[in-house]
């Protein structure tokens, strides 16, 4: 694991917007895997500036976003298909048809994660996954389990994710209460994978996940077990 200190949240996010663009200079045609929550948000808006000053140039780039919310349409503000396309794709030159999200209105939950499965295996598997981090080591929507879950499925949210999201909402019943997921298997899959933890909040999880056990309480901590991990922090 290649463990990354930044000095501060802007730091990480050039710093990882500067990996995923060399990525995808690289490789143009790269798979990547995005990321919801607050803290891709600068790496967001720092891609949109590699692109818009520099020419950084997504028209080749295919992208599978880790998990949207179940029974959710996507003109929800609140859906990931909505945050995807207002923090990033509708800001740089990628394709309409290269963007993909699990389908939250799907009618057949287990047939859209099959389907969704499928496709990024079609596509050749994910090059570069970026990941945050949840305060109880979920990474998508992974939650603490019994079990490392291994391919894409309809996942019932916790109660401390639920409370994390409350944030978004006016009322607590409002938060969707299950979500579409890659799955564990699917990451660990990723030929690459780019952590980001920033907040002072996220110390004793971070902690935990990189240098604690292996275990399936805390997710994120089989990514200790990939090959190719960068984590880039600002924790303080
Ligand atoms: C959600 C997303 C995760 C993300 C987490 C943390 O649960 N599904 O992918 O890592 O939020 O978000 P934040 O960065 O806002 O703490």
């Amino acid at each position: 694991m290649n463990v990354i200190y930044a000095k501060n949240y802007q730091e990480l996010s050039e710093k990882a917007a500067l990996l995923i663009g060399g990525q995808v200079i690289r490789k143009p045609d790269s798979v990547l895997g995005f990321a919801t929550g607050s803290t891709p948000i600068g790496t967001y808006q720092e891609l949109v500036r590699l692109h818009r000053e520099s020419g950084l140039d997504f028209s080749r780039t295919v992208t599978f976003n880790l998990d949207e919310y179940f029974d959710c349409p996507i003109s929800d503000t609140n859906s990931y298909h909505y945050f995807m396309h207002d923090h990033l794709f509708n800001h740089i030159n990628i394709k309409k048809e290269s963007v993909h999200l699990p389908d939250g209105m799907a009618k057949d939950a287990q047939a859209e994660c099959e389907r969704y499965e499928k496709m990024i295996a079609e596509a050749g598997g994910v090059d570069l996954q970026l990941l945050g981090i949840g305060h109880n080591g979920h990474i998508g929507f992974n939650e603490p389990d019994d079990h490392f879950v291994l391919n894409t499925q309809h996942i019932t949210l916790t109660d401390s994710t639920i409370n994390a999201n409350s944030r978004f909402y006016k009322n607590r019943e409002d938060v969707p209460k299950t979500a579409l997921s890659m799955g564990i298997g699917t990451i660990m899959k990723a030929k690459q994978i780019l952590m980001v933890i920033s907040g002072t909040d996220k110390k004793v999880i971070a902690e935990k996940a990189l240098f604690g056990p292996v275990t399936p309480q805390v997710p994120a901590s089989i990514l200790q077990f990939h090959q190719n991990v960068t984590v880039i922090l600002a924790i303080d």
